[in-house]
């Protein structure tokens, strides 16, 4: 991919497209980074707060199912690079509501490959997910397997993934999408497991563990997650899908098990509470097709909860400023105020 230098990054200031900015910008340094992102109570500007002062990096606030301030921004920068991560992105909250999910990981993905379309970009990045395939129970997804989604989380990124190849098949816009497992790694929103176990675990308070803690998920660094997102975008071929893991899934009392070891507390502190409703047992990637770009996950898990723990650790002035506010507080209390009671 010759000549790109104008990269719209939407959802940049939540947890893996701030991952992502930050990567690019530092390195790729002829590169300009434009976040579009509508801060919903996941996106956080503390996430990009060392950017300020960066002249190649710009800021608009947005939504990226409003087609005016899509066209407006890709006019304003010359934008020639549309990465999507923005997303309603937490299965929990899309069994509470599924609305605002159809509208922004459906619309939102139509309404970007519109403008893409017609502003002739060189290529638009559709970042999915690996629970599109649905719980595998035995072998591993590729990227040929049919879809078979069980959340309206998974139900709302797959209809994404969908109109992308649609707009390449249709309309020849030169999409490319990869299927990534679960991130884990600095700026991660404490509702998701594996920040909510950690911080949890620092103030003493239950890990709760839904069911009895076998399902299993394939945990990678987000900056590994964000170097196969590079390589997809410089070497891979448009129309094609790219599952993107570590191939190498461990279960979720292992995990919570190793939070707490890391942090010296005591396994006492893991409650089984009551599951979660049609819970995936196991998400499992085959990644041979993004390997033979020559992408390797470079943390193995336990790598990446080691460093993924120490950063929260070291940064409370980040997560305590969300745990203690009022929307957090309300949303745990309706998730987990009855499980831990029960
Ligand atoms: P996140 O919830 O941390 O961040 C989402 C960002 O999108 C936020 O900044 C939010 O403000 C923004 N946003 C939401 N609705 C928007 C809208 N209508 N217009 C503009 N911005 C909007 O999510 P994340 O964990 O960083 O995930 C990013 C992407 O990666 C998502 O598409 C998700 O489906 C995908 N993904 C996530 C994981 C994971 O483990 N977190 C794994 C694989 C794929
Ligand atoms: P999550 O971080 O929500 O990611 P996803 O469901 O998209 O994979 O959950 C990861 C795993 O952890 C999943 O198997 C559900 C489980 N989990 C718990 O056991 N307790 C919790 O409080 C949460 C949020 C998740």
């Amino acid at each position: 991919m010759r000549g790109m230098r104008n990269i719209l990054v939407t959802g940049g200031a939540g947890f893996i497209g701030s991952n992502f900015v930050h990567y690019m910008l530092e390195k790729y340094p002829d590169y300009r980074v434009v976040v579009l992102d509508k801060l919903t109570y996941a996106g956080n500007l503390d996430n990009l707060r060392d950017l300020e002062q960066e002249p190649r990096y710009h800021f608009v606030h947005g939504d990226i199912c409003d087609i005016e301030r899509v066209e407006q921004v890709m006019r304003e920068y010359a934008i020639d690079t549309i990465v999507n991560f923005a997303a309603e992105s937490h299965v929990d909250r899309s069994l509470m509501e599924p609305g605002a999910f159809i509208q922004t990981d459906v619309v939102g993905p139509d309404v970007l490959l519109e403008s893409a379309r017609k502003f002739g970009v060189e290529r638009y990045h559709q970042v999915s997910t690996d629970e599109v395939y649905g719980e595998i129970l035995e072998g591993r997804a590729r990227e040929t397997d049919r879809l078979h989604t069980r959340s309206p989380y998974s139900a709302s990124k797959a209809g994404g993934d969908l109109m992308c190849l649609a707009y390449f098949t249709s309309f020849g816009v030169p999409v490319t999408i990869t299927r990534g497992s679960n991130n884990i790694g600095p700026y991660q929103y404490p509702e998701k497991v594996v920040p909510l176990f950690i911080t949890n675990a620092i103030d003493d308070i239950p890990l709760p563990v839904y069911g009895d803690g076998s399902q299993m998920r394939d945990y990678q660094y987000v900056l590994d997650h964000c170097e196969g997102i590079d390589v997809v975008l410089h070497r891979g071929q448009p129309g094609e899908i790219y599952n993107l893991g570590t191939g190498v899934e461990v279960c979720n009392l292992y995990m919570a098990q190793l939070i707490l070891q890391l942090l010296g507390k005591p396994q006492s502190l893991i409650r089984f509470v009551a599951d979660r409703p049609g819970h995936d047992r196991r998400y499992a990637l085959d990644c041979s097709k993004i390997q033979s770009l020559g992408w390797r996950s470079r943390h193995t898990f336990e790598e990446a909860l080691e460093k993924t723990v120490r950063w929260y650790v070291d940064n409370p002035w980040w997560w305590r400023k969300i745990k203690s506010g009022e929307h957090y507080r309300a949303y745990y209390a309706r998730q987990y105020g009855s499980r831990l009671q029960e």
